[in-house]
């Protein structure tokens, strides 16, 4: 007898992404994705966490949840609490913090308590392509907000708020990366986000706030969160280790009141994030969170300085960026008769992985020109040799850059 053959196309739903490819492993020039500098990884450290923690605890994976429940374990939301504290100002305690797989599982969280198919979301214009498929998941309507040198404006958001209003619809949040935008790296003032927490609170809309990013401002000098300025329970933040240690650990948290935990704790139905992966980071960041940081930050402008002057030296002036303060990532803007899609693929053949501006924006055309290019995972000579060897693939497709420091391609 013969099996007949099954194949799943046949009765998955018809709602489903688009079907993974398959990994083949890294591209040569890797300038995608959130990956972190592996020279700046502490691997001794994070070693003798790891002995240390099992040596004291293992007993402890016996149970659902350590001996610390469902919000995570306890060491680790302490260790949160005092670095809220004094990175970001935000006053809370450990029944306030939730530990997540990623913050990505936090904004699953967050969408699932608040998102029904229809509902309103507002967002920033250039955004992390995760928000969005996430939110277009979800079947919600999403309404997005320009933003300039400092982050989303607020002339634009009260805009919003108001003809949203007036049509009837009351969004179910603002979604922020106030600190480290990604893609523009832009960090958001004071004033400005005093003016968000005022506006929102006149129209009752919580802010959904994403710091992923805020360890990484280079000078450490950055305003409070915008969790941190206020009382008013209706803003949700979230934060990560996935860009302060690394991101294959896994290990994120969500900030909220028990109103809102309470919540995203029914809905976190995995039976707790990864053990040793919590129980190694707070072993970890109690002793070493802060130096660790500061020489990641030291690193990480490094490398972003070596993309800065590849960028300059082999695309000349057809390449516009600003010099991020913070972050792993530059967002560029090539001329006109460049289309990133195109040179997105074009590249890939040439083993060069560039993220094209379109995927992190709603409108299918906007950010045509527009690249992201992340400089923390390749080394130094990778980032030039990988930038010449873009610049060489974009002139052949796109006709540009057409000179570089006077000679003519
Ligand atoms: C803005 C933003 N939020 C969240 C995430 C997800 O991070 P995590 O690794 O904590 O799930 C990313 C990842 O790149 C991001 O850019």
């Amino acid at each position: 007898v013969t099996t007949p053959a099954f194949d799943f196309a046949s009765v998955v739903r018809p709602d489903l992404p688009p079907a993974a490819v398959k990994f083949t492993g890294f591209p040569k020039y890797n300038f995608v994705g959130g990956h972190n500098d592996p020279d700046s990884l502490p691997a001794a450290d994070l070693t003798a966490a790891v002995t240390a923690v099992m040596q004291r605890e293992a007993r402890n994976l016996a149970m659902y949840g350590m001996t610390s429940g469902p919000q995570g374990y306890l060491p680790l939301r302490e260790f949160l609490v005092r670095k809220l504290k004094t990175h970001a100002g935000i006053t809370c305690t450990t029944d306030d913090i939730l530990i997540t797989s990623g913050s990505l599982q936090g904004m699953d969280l967050i969408n699932s308590m608040l998102i029904a198919p229809g509902d309103t979301a507002i967002i920033e214009q250039d955004n992390y392509g995760g928000t969005i498929t996430k939110l277009q998941r979800c079947g919600a309507r999403m309404v997005d907000i320009p933003l300039d040198h400092d982050g989303m404006r607020m002339d634009a958001l009260a805009n919003a708020l108001a003809d949203l209003k007036a049509r009837g619809i009351k969004p179910k949040y603002i979604y922020t990366i106030p600190t480290i935008q990604n893609p523009t790296a832009t960090i958001m003032p004071l004033e400005r986000r005093l003016e968000m927490i005022r506006l929102t609170q006149a129209y009752g809309v919580p802010i959904f706030e994403d710091e992923c990013y805020s360890d990484l401002v280079f000078d450490g000098r950055r305003p409070p969160a915008i969790k941190g300025l206020t009382d008013w329970g209706g803003v949700l933040h979230i934060g990560s280790f996935s860009k302060s240690v690394a991101p294959a650990l896994r290990i994120g948290y969500i900030v909220a009141g028990w109103d809102a935990l309470s919540r995203l704790i029914a809905l976190k139905t995995d039976a707790g994030t990864p053990a040793i992966e919590q129980m190694v980071l707070a072993e970890f960041c109690n002793a070493h969170f802060d130096a660790h940081v500061k020489k990641l930050n030291v690193a990480l402008k490094a490398k972003a300085e070596t993309m800065v002057e590849a960028l300059a030296e082999q695309f000349g002036t057809a390449a516009e960026f600003e010099v991020p303060r913070g972050g792993i990532f530059l967002w560029v803007k090539l001329p006109e008769q460049v289309d990133t899609m195109k040179l997105f693929q074009v590249a890939a053949k040439h083993g060069i992985a560039i993220n094209p501006g379109p995927e992190w924006s709603l409108a299918p055309g906007r950010n045509k020109r527009q690249l992201r290019l992340c400089f923390a995972y390749p080394s130094k000579d990778v980032i030039r040799a990988g930038v010449a060897a873009l610049a060489e693939v974009c002139h052949k497709e796109m006709g540009v850059p057409e000179r570089i420091a006077n000679v003519k391609r």
